[in-house]
């Protein structure tokens, strides 16, 4: 059986790849500001997720919610956000608090973005990055059972956190960010299982909704390769989870992205500086 890893060509828009946020992307940057934004972060208790909790915490965000279906990682998750708030620069007091839902299950989902909404009124910011792995294993033995939960757990997700998250959409232009991967992106891996269909599916969905919905920003970012509960903190993972402070940027309209956008009115997708894959839907935003 091939090495998966070995199939890929890597191939980079950029001369230089960053591993680590830099100065330029830093969420501490005034461009980027979350001052008065109220953020909801799905599977924000760990990982990817709660990096990018404490990049907004970073930002200086009015709120910042998580959501998860086990407490007491939320309730680390909300201690780590918190304590990056409070290390802030920023003169802004973030209110940091979590819910507990499976997301999968549409009414669990439905309460808590109400309740989210009820506590810091209406939502500016989606995170939607819960997502988790699944068994691998060749397509020709694969259990659609299996398949069938890829999809729940990565496509279902995100479309209840949508449908739940929609009424509550703060008027004039929500952000919505969703966590792909380049596996979705890319030339296929074999032997990986339902994930890669079930992470471009998503991609999907998220495109169909932007179109349908264009006071929304729907970007979906490749978060990189980042060593965490999904993949077992493998050990040859090349990003932090803190390089998962881009996706601040997608706050900051003004120029930061301007040349990726540009980029993007040509073409759909493109593998950034920071090694993300950004993929913007058919609502490029302002400044386009
Ligand atoms: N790590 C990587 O290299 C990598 C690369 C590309 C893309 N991604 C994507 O990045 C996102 C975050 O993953 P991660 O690597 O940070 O792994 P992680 O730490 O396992 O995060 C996944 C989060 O999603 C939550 N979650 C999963 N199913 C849920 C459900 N049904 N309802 C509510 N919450 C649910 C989990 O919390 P509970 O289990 O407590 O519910 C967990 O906090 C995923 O979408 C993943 O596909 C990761």
């Amino acid at each position: 059986m091939a090495d998966p890893g070995q199939e890929v060509v890597p191939v980079s828009f950029t001369k230089a790849w960053h591993s680590q946020p830099y100065p330029f992307i830093s969420p501490t940057r005034p461009e980027l500001s979350a001052k008065g934004k109220n953020i909801v972060i799905t599977g924000g208790g760990t990982g990817i997720g709660n990096a990018i909790g404490v990049a907004f915490a970073k930002a200086g965000a009015n709120s910042i919610a998580i959501i998860g279906r086990r407490a007491d990682k939320l309730a680390a998750g909300v201690s780590a956000i918190s304590e990056a708030a409070a290390a802030s620069s920023s003169d802004m007091t973030t209110t940091v608090f979590h819910m507990v839902a499976d997301l999968v299950d549409k009414g669990q989902t439905t309460k808590a973005f109400d309740a989210i909404a009820a506590k810091v009124g209406k939502i500016d910011v989606l995170v939607s990055n819960a997502g988790a792995s699944v068994e691998v294993g060749p397509m020709a033995t694969y259990s659609a059972q299996t398949f069938r939960q890829a999809f729940e757990l990565n496509v279902v997700t995100g479309l209840h956190a949508f449908q739940a998250f929609l009424p509550h959409a703060s008027p004039g232009r929500s952000v919505v960010l969703n966590s792909t991967t380049a596996l979705a992106h890319i030339a296929p891996w074999a032997n990986v299982g339902a994930y890669p269909a079930a992470k471009a599916a998503a991609l999907k969905m998220w495109d169909q909704i932007a179109k349908e919905n264009t006071h929304l920003r729907v970007v979906s970012v490749h978060p990189g390769w980042v060593p965490t509960d999904l993949n077992g903190h493998q050990k040859g993972a090349t990003d932090s989870g803190e390089s998962s402070l881009f996706f601040g940027c997608f706050f900051g309209y003004p120029s930061l992205l301007t040349h990726s956008f540009l980029f993007l009115k040509r073409s759909s997708s493109i593998l950034t500086k920071e090694r993300k894959i950004i993929r913007l839907t058919n609502n490029p935003g302002p400044d386009n």
